[in-house]
């Protein structure tokens, strides 16, 4: 077989054309967590919240391993968002919040991705 021009030309695109791609999916990932952190920031959450210890309102992780599985998650946190509440976690309130509707999406991606051991778990206490 013997090359041409055009193929490595062919050959060289598809390679940039995944590299670009690779590229674009990584740095996506890392700014998607890097927004909720900074939201979280934005919208005084962690005034209440940590990732990974109780404040005043549970650590993010704990509830993302709460709702592993539940597909009704993201309504129910969006609600609990907006409008504040207690009894989840406890008796203490939760103040409401004024924020976006997509900055609340993007805050529950965020915090529902926290849940980084294996669920097992969670799925025994069911
Ligand atoms: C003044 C303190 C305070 C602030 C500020 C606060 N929270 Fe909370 N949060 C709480 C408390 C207390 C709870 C537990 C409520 C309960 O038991 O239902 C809670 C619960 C939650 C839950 C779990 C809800 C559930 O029903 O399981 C999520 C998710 C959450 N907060 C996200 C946020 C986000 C996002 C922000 C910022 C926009 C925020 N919180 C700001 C105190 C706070």
């Amino acid at each position: 077989m013997s090359l041409t021009k055009e193929d490595l030309l062919r050959h060289g695109f598809t390679l940039i054309a995944a590299a670009a791609l690779i590229a674009g999916l990584t740095s996506n990932a890392t700014a998607a967590e890097g927004d909720g952190a900074a939201l979280a920031a934005k919208y005084s959450c962690n005034v209440c919240h940590a990732v990974d210890h109780k404040v005043v309102g549970p650590g993010f992780r704990d509830v993302a391993k709460k709702y592993t599985g539940d597909a009704s998650a993201p309504a129910k946190l969006a609600a609990k968002i907006k409008s504040g509440g207690s009894d989840m976690w406890g008796a203490t309130l939760m103040p409401p919040n004024d924020v976006s509707d997509a900055d609340t999406n993007s805050l529950i991606a965020w915090i529902l991705s926290q849940d980084t051991e294996a669920t097992a778990p969670y799925f025994e206490k069911k």
